[in-house]
């Protein structure tokens, strides 16, 4: 018998954890593919996940009726936290199956050797890394440590395809999104009939009063600051809200804040920030001041602007659902140096304002002389 294990938290299972499992299924030709949701993963002690029994529920209709995929709850029974080698020796010694195989991501097989006992997964276990990156091969470096470590190979298993998170899913969730050709249905309703994944203040606002298609420019730009923010050792949290309330006032009407002074001058365009900044500080009592600023400044830019602010800045720029011609080059800038793709975007930016007759707003134009030096 083959028999895999693959385990996650699953918060909440989505299109691509059902994608792998059925490629795993068919790929490693096996017996019996088992789902496990974590108690606690031990690297997310503080994430404020939904019921162990909602996941697993969800997993269970995600994977109705498939005969070789079956959902388990050993780890949710056991509690305390979920360490692989144990869950891997449990189905190992009940099973005793002829291939055991030990389903791991590329983040996860990075930092392997650090986990508890790899040397007991290892005996019990081959790991296979499921490949999620579409044409470049990042893993190289961690398949080649495990092998001069342990003298074990990793078995590669590809799933080409866009990549979805459980992140993207509750931003949407809370944004009021529909969650189509992210999860399945009975996922979605099983979510909505149990209230699951509700936001805070701040998102209800949101989900409230902005027009649904600007929600996923802010979902957009929700998830590629969070992904910044984690890659530049910033604050998750704040790069959440600031890209949350980012375009807060897009659709307010000055005349409704009667207090609310606004810079001399200010174009049309660029109006929504500094209101935006005021609405957050004075509708939604944003009070932190680095929230605040980031808001503040995203559209113009200014000089010597914080880590937090240049987030922001960029992420509205290049968040995926932006399609002009050349965002593809600035993600790739982005990705490869943020400080500098930062300047280029900058740079781009003043371009097509010139380009197409439009005044540079002078706070843009300091931004841009400031960054020149520094
Ligand atoms: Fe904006
Ligand atoms: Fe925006």
């Amino acid at each position: 018998m083959k028999v895999a294990i693959f385990g996650g938290s699953f918060d909440p299972v989505h299109l691509d954890h059902i994608k792998i499992a059925k490629t795993l299924v068919y790929e490693l030709c096996l017996d019996k593919l088992y789902i496990i949701p974590t108690f606690i993963a031990p690297h997310k002690k503080n994430m404020g996940a939904v019921s162990g029994e909602h996941r697993l529920n969800m997993l269970k209709l995600a994977f109705e009726g498939e005969d070789k995929i079956e959902v388990s709850d050993y780890e949710l029974m056991k509690q305390g936290v979920s360490y692989s080698y144990q869950t891997v020796e449990h189905f190992y010694d009940t099973l005793k199956p002829e291939k055991l195989y030990f389903i791991v991501g590329s983040d996860m097989l990075e930092n392997f050797p650090t986990w508890k006992y790899p040397e007991r997964i290892l005996d019990k276990a081959s790991l296979v890394l499921v490949e999620r990156r579409n044409g470049e091969n990042q893993d190289d470096k961690a398949i080649i440590a495990i092998k001069s470590l342990y003298d074990k190979g990793v078995t590669t298993v590809k799933v080409h395809g866009e990549t979805v998170s459980s992140t993207k899913l509750r931003v949407y969730l809370k944004l009021g999104l529909s969650l189509d050709g992210l999860t399945d249905k009975k996922v979605e309703d099983y979510i909505k009939s149990n209230g699951l994944y509700k936001g805070d203040k701040y998102y209800e606002y949101i989900a409230k009063n902005i027009p649904e298609k600007r929600k996923y420019h802010i979902a957009g730009v929700i998830l590629t600051a969070i992904s910044l923010a984690k890659k530049l050792g910033a604050d998750e949290k704040k790069a959440e809200l600031s890209a949350l309330l980012h375009d807060v006032a897009k659709y307010e009407n000055l005349s409704n804040f009667p207090n609310f002074s606004l810079p001399s001058e200010t174009p049309k365009d660029i109006v929504h920030q500094y209101l935006g900044e005021y609405i957050a500080k004075t509708v939604l009592e944003v009070l932190d001041n680095e929230v605040l600023t980031a808001i503040k400044y995203h559209t113009t830019g200014r000089p010597n602007m914080s880590l937090l602010e240049k987030i922001i800045y960029v992420a509205d720029i290049i968040e995926p659902s932006r399609k002009f011609l050349g965002v593809e080059e600035l993600r790739q800038e982005i990705k490869k140096d943020f400080f500098k793709g930062f300047k280029i975007c900058l740079e781009e930016i003043v371009e097509f304002l010139l380009k197409t007759g439009t005044e540079v707003y002078p706070l843009t134009l300091d931004a841009l002389n400031y960054y020149k030096e520094n």
